[in-house]
């Protein structure tokens, strides 16, 4: 991947091994107020490939975020954090532009993430849709989270291609709003509530 380099000498470039602490501690404060969810060490080593970071002119680390495959063309964009000295300077716009760029790399049909502030998410072409249509996400880790009877997340997902770079649409795109986002294939299981859940692979 190309590294950008804007004026205030910050560049975007893929995170490496030895960054996961740094990535671990510069999310720290914002799992402390509840808006992002803890990563353990072990799990930012694990998944380090996922995440992309901003560095300084001094190599500090001030922005860092994941796009976490979830399915053939789905994604999430995970632990979205900026350093609180430099947030509202855009560096968290460019690092969602930088995620997208990675999600179009490997032919992501859609992103999505849950969030505390969906307005910054809705202002970087992304819409606010409903966990309902996110079962494999639910199913994996929503039913997990210590977090899921008080959750205040809100699901925003956006189309990864737009115009005439768009590759043909997979199947499931065609769904009828309130089906489900998934690539997951005719297997499926029913909610109580109602909601229609891929089995699992
Ligand atoms: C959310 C966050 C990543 C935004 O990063 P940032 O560098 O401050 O954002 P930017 O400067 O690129 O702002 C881009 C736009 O979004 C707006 N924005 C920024 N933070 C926002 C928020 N929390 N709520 C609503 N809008 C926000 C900005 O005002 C700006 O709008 P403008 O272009 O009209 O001025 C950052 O505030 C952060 O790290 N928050 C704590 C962790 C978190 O909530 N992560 C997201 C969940 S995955």
């Amino acid at each position: 991947m190309k590294t950008a380099t804007p004026r205030s000498g910050c560049k975007v470039r893929k995170a490496r091994l030895c960054d996961a602490g740094e990535i671990h501690t510069l999310m720290q404060p914002f799992v402390a107020q509840g808006v992002l969810l803890q990563r353990g060490l072990a799990y930012l080593c694990e998944n380090i490939r996922d995440f992309l970071v901003i560095e300084d002119g001094n190599h500090r680390i001030v922005a860092a975020g994941a796009l976490h495959f979830l399915d053939e063309d789905l994604a999430e964009l995970q632990s979205l954090a900026v350093l609180a000295a430099r947030q509202k300077s855009g560096l968290g716009r460019r690092l969602v532009k930088a995620l997208l760029a990675e999600a179009r790399r490997h032919r992501i049909w859609k992103v999505f993430a849950l969030s505390h502030a969906p307005e910054f998410f809705t202002a970087l072409g992304f819409t606010v849709t409903d966990i309902g249509r996110l079962p494999r996400k639910y199913m994996r880790d929503c039913v997990h989270c210590p977090k899921l009877r008080g959750c205040h997340q809100v699901a925003v997902i956006r189309d990864v291609f737009d115009g005439r770079n768009r590759p043909a649409a997979p199947a499931w795109d065609n769904a009828s709003p309130g089906e489900p986002y998934s690539n997951s294939g005719p297997a499926a299981m029913t909610l109580a509530a109602g909601l229609s859940l891929p089995v699992l692979r």
